[in-house]
């Protein structure tokens, strides 16, 4: 069985005390810690940049596993990897050559897993640009279960077949949902393939964080 990979977004912590937020969950079994990057463009929404991600950076040695919302990833690969990021997921949607966003993190200053991301709305047929020499360039691939920009979203089952023909196709690569995952969700997201669960209501808006991250890793693992 694959390895489960338990995330919380950061998104739905207390914003006024990130650091002390991050250790809660950290401390209650988190493998990473999600982080939201959204730049008001390509999401109606607003978060945060480079500049908090490396103050944090200070404060952390988790993983960052950094989920970038952004119109053009190509132009945050330098500044990510300078802040500490530790994995660089971008949209497939927003990338005018997939390709070359891989080829630059590849080539950062700071060695980061790549992951791409799929909207909703997008097919497993968009991947198709991320192929060279026959190999799958990216390291994860993210299949969003809510449009992306907000939390707090009712989890999206109509995209578990997308889920489905990844696994099919790369039966031990990290597949990654993010979107409405709770202890009902889990269970659809794991029988579909996916292995990496981002979860950011579930986990902050529970007084018992470490049950909550046991009991996703319980239905991931079975
Ligand atoms: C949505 C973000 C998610 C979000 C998930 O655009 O990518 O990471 O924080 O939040 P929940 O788990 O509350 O749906
Ligand atoms: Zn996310």
């Amino acid at each position: 069985p694959l390895e489960s990979k338990i995330a919380p977004s950061l998104l739905a912590c207390d914003l006024s005390d990130m650091a002390g937020e991050a250790a809660r969950v950290m401390d209650a079994g988190a493998d990473a810690l999600h982080i939201d990057v959204m730049d008001g463009h390509f999401v109606p929404n607003l978060s945060w940049g480079p500049p908090v991600i490396k103050k944090l950076r200070q404060r952390s040695d988790a993983f960052f596993d950094v989920h970038l919302m952004v119109s053009d990833p190509l132009a945050y690969v330098g500044p990510m990897a300078d802040a500490g990021a530790d994995g660089f997921t971008f949209h497939v949607e927003a990338a005018t050559d997939p390709c070359d966003v891989v080829d630059a993190v590849r080539a950062a200053s700071r060695p980061m897993v790549v992951g791409v991301a799929l909207r909703p709305d997008t097919p497993v047929e968009a991947l198709d640009a991320l192929w060279r020499d026959g190999a799958f360039l990216p390291d994860l691939v993210l299949v969003m279960t809510v449009p992306p920009g907000f939390g707090g979203q009712a989890f999206m089952a109509d995209q578990m077949p997308k889920v489905e023909a990844l696994r099919r196709r790369f039966p031990t690569m990290d597949i990654q949902v993010d979107g409405g995952l709770n202890l009902a969700t889990v269970e659809v997201a794991a029988r579909a393939g996916a292995n990496c669960i981002v979860a950011g209501s579930a986990v902050f808006k529970s007084d018992r964080p470490a049950e909550v991250i046991s009991a996703l890793r319980d239905g991931v693992e079975t």
